[in-house]
């Protein structure tokens, strides 16, 4: 065990920094959005604690999916098209002129549930409604519709330290609860990284085109971004264009990237946070991760809690093996669990086939008849 978990609310700048001065702890990671967006990093750094995430001006860019299209007109990011309303019937009209497919967006945070695809007309004026009739609340004062864009998604991970940017890999995830990208959506059921289709060219296209500009601009603004940034690219006939931006290193793709960067990763993150990007260097590996979610049974619908997870004792944890625990706890030496996405297994290896045997034969040895996983991560690159 490498953690504990202290009973405080995250969301809770004022109480994190009293944590923070009672135990003594010298740097603060804020990973993800919603303490963000609330301003804990803000909190944090206000009380001169050494911390690495974007403030809560700066976290907008996950926040507020059309303040995130108005920096991309600012710098000329490519990026579908787009209008923002917030009233149903312009939103409608909108539709109704355009006709489907589009994407229909609530502006704000919504647990990655609101973006509703409409594939036809129907779909796309039901999600209007749905939105504006409060189905995530707040985050839907505003809607954002998007022309809906081809290709292929993959994910590009930048370290920033306001001024500096740094790659550090590329992942893809897999959404869908079931093999073969079937059933409904989730937070993500495993990830694998590298993304073989962000080649290099792409990588240096997305760099040039989307995230310096985006860095430029939130400085040029007086809201300079700081720590990663996780642009979900779509790529289509040898372009990339942006999706959307996350302020976090994702999960389960933060799992694969920590794999692959190994304690590097603590150094790269407080270059960040003191501002000295500029000289951090980044040893790459030539290698490959691969993560599978195990998750409770119903998930992402009604699921039950507290059952026992057997086997992991028996697993290995070394530089190539991790068990990471996404919804678990500790009750009298007894490791049960107590969310949804539960556990992700993650592996490294010289090649992805050899990461992912690696992984499920991990996810073979863990005795939790109340899971299931996926048997098909990384299939698209295999
Ligand atoms: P977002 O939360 O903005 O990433 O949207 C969630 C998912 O919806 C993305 O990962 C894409 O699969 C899909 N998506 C979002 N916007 C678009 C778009 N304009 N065209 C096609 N697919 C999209
Ligand atoms: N796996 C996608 C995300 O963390 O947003």
């Amino acid at each position: 065990m490498l953690a504990e978990v202290a009973d405080i609310d995250i969301l809770d700048g004022a109480a994190v920094v009293v944590f923070c001065e009672e135990n003594a702890i010298d740097f603060v990671i804020v990973g993800p959005e919603a303490p963000l967006a609330a301003g804990v990093a803000d909190a944090t750094r206000a009380a001169g604690l050494l911390t690495f995430g974007p403030s809560a001006a700066a976290a907008r860019l996950e926040a507020s999916k059309g303040f995130t299209k108005e920096i991309c007109d600012a710098c000329a990011a490519p990026t579908a098209g787009y209008a923002r309303f917030t009233d149903a019937a312009a939103a409608r009209a909108f539709v109704l002129a355009k006709g489907a497919p589009l994407v229909i967006k609530a502006d704000g945070l919504a647990a990655g549930k609101g973006v509703i695809m409409g594939m036809t007309l129907e779909e796309a004026l039901a999600g209007i409604d749905d939105i504006f009739g409060g189905a995530f609340g707040a985050a839907g004062a505003e809607v954002v519709v998007e022309e809906f864009m081809e290709g292929e998604e993959a994910s590009f991970f930048v370290l920033s330290d306001g001024i500096n940017a740094l790659p550090i890999g590329t992942a893809q995830d897999h959404k869908r609860a079931f093999d073969g990208d079937t059933g409904p959506n989730t937070g993500g059921m495993g990830a694998y990284s590298p993304a073989p289709v962000l080649t290099p060219a792409l990588q240096q296209q997305a760099m040039e085109q989307i995230v310096l500009p985006t860095i430029r601009e939130m400085s040029r603004r007086g809201t300079p971004y700081q720590g990663v940034l996780y642009a979900g690219l779509m790529i289509d006939r040898d372009q990339a264009r942006l999706v959307e931006y996350n302020c976090r290193f994702g999960d389960p793709e933060a799992q694969v990237l920590m794999m692959r960067l190994g304690a590097q990763a603590l150094d790269l993150m407080l270059a960040c946070a003191e501002g000295r990007l500029a000289e951090a260097r980044l040893n790459w590996a030539d290698d490959h991760a691969l993560s599978v979610v195990i998750a409770a049974r119903g998930y992402p619908g009604a699921y039950a809690k507290g059952s026992e997870i057997g086997g992991l004792d028996r697993l290995p944890e070394d530089s190539g093996h991790m068990v990471f625990h996404a919804g678990t706890a500790a009750s009298d030496g007894r490791i049960i669990a107590s969310g949804g996405r539960v556990l992700n297994v993650t592996a490294r290896g010289g090649t992805l086939r050899e990461a992912r045997d690696a992984a499920y034969a991990m996810v073979d040895a863990i005795d939790w008849p109340d899971g299931f996983a996926r048997r098909d991560i990384g299939w698209r690159a295999l």
